[in-house]
């Protein structure tokens, strides 16, 4: 074989695998596969958007309401036609999670709960719910071999940041404990991760959890926390006649939409400076500021249209720093999607149906 031809061969191989490349992945990436999120990292991440979750749900939700409307959150929501506890929220969105399967599983727990559910589940989680309240600055976390698996928990304290979360609980006639005061630790978030199988040597909190697993582990909790919002706070008090969800929801005093109360739960994340970044969109946004912001954006928009499944999955350098990027396909769950966006004035696009893929959320965290 010639010296040219022989070039011009290994050039068309060349194309060929930059062209597989392309299929795989829009723009050619350094590809880093012993690279990923330490396990107090990725339990941090979790817990921050569990918190975002809670916190837009009680600021935005629970007190807005009750100054705007005198609407009350009470235990009994259902038969009251009032909003869920925040307490409720979590434990909802929890068991979302939970069902889901992926591995990671969260919950509140306390040494004094008025639920006998929420007590610890070990002796270790006692200690640990105990730690947190002598030491809030820092989670108490430990590794445990349970069935033929090494888990990493990690109990972040829970706080009574305002006056009602004391009164509620001192008055309640289960609570155990009835003198808690101000800026208390009532409890804890609970965190429990899979690490890998018992047949390897226990690791340390350093060990690296790969970015794709983190990423679902993330998504999963905002997932849930949009389900039980649009599930038990919209649906809920829409068939109840008390309230409708609107995007002028602060002019109305009314609810806002599932896609704002997301946007609002990743506002809130983002804000804690973790790392984690996240954003809501789409190729036919309502709102422009939610069309795709580069071309990588819109490739993956493209890509979670035809393949509806799997996210989206992407690994950038910036200097010397690696980042994750995952773009989740977000599905038209139920008809309101579809009928709310089909007749939005603003919609650049009228014909979505049924379990169509309407847009995406991005997650993108550095990598370690
Ligand atoms: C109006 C009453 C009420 C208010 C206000 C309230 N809680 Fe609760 N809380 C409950 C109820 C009821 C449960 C049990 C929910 C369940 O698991 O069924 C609960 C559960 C909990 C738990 C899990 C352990 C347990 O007691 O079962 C923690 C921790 C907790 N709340 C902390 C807080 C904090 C922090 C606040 C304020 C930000 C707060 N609560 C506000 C009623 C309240
Ligand atoms: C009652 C109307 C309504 C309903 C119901 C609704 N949306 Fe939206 N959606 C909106 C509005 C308005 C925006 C723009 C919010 C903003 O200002 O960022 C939006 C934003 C979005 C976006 C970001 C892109 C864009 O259009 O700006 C996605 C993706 C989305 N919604 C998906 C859904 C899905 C999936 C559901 C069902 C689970 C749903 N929406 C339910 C009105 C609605």
């Amino acid at each position: 074989m010639s010296l040219k031809v022989l070039q011009g061969f290994i050039g068309l191989i060349l194309v060929l695998i930059s062209l597989i490349a392309v299929g795989r992945a829009a723009e050619p990436e350094p590809f880093s596969m012993n690279k990923g999120v330490p396990a107090r990292l990725a339990a941090d991440y979790v817990h921050a958007v569990i918190e975002a979750g809670r916190t837009a749900y009680s600021h935005y939700i629970v007190d807005r309401l009750d100054r705007d409307r005198s609407l009350k959150a009470t235990e009994n929501w259902q038969e009251e036609n009032t909003l869920l506890l925040p307490a409720q929220f979590l434990k909802l969105s929890s068991s979302v999670t939970n069902s889901k399967g992926i591995g990671m599983r969260y919950r509140l727990g306390s040494v004094w709960p008025l639920n006998p559910d929420n007590l610890p589940k070990s002796e270790t989680e006692k200690s640990g719910l105990l730690e947190v309240i002598r030491n809030p600055q820092k989670p108490f976390t430990w590794i445990v071999q349970r069935e033929g698996m090494w888990y990493y928990q990690a109990i972040y304290p829970d706080k009574a940041v305002s006056q009602t979360c004391v009164e509620c609980h001192n008055h309640h006639p289960d609570s155990p404990k009835t003198d808690f005061k101000l800026g208390d630790v009532m409890g804890g978030i609970v965190i429990d991760m899979p690490l890998g199988s018992r047949f390897q040597k226990k690791p340390d909190e350093s060990i690296l959890i790969p970015p794709e697993v983190v990423s679902d582990y993330v998504h999963a909790v905002l997932e849930s926390d949009r389900t039980v919002y649009s599930r038990f706070v919209v649906q809920h008090l829409e068939n109840g006649a008390v309230l409708t969800s609107r995007s002028d929801w602060q002019a109305a005093r009314t609810l806002m939409l599932p896609a704002q109360f997301l946007l609002k739960v990743l506002e809130i994340t983002t804000r804690q400076n973790l790392g984690l970044d996240f954003s809501l969109i789409s190729l036919w946004p309502i709102n422009p500021r939610n069309g795709p912001t580069s071309e990588f954006e819109r490739k993956a928009l493209e890509w979670v249209g035809i393949h509806p499944i799997r996210p989206y999955i992407s690994w950038t350098q910036v200097g010397k720093n690696f980042y994750f990027r995952s773009v989740y396909p977000d599905h038209a769950i139920s008809s309101a999607c579809v009928e709310c966006h089909n007749q939005h004035p603003d919609s650049p696009r009228r014909d979505f149906k049924l379990n169509d893929v309407m847009g995406a959320v991005v997650v993108t965290f550095p990598l370690h």
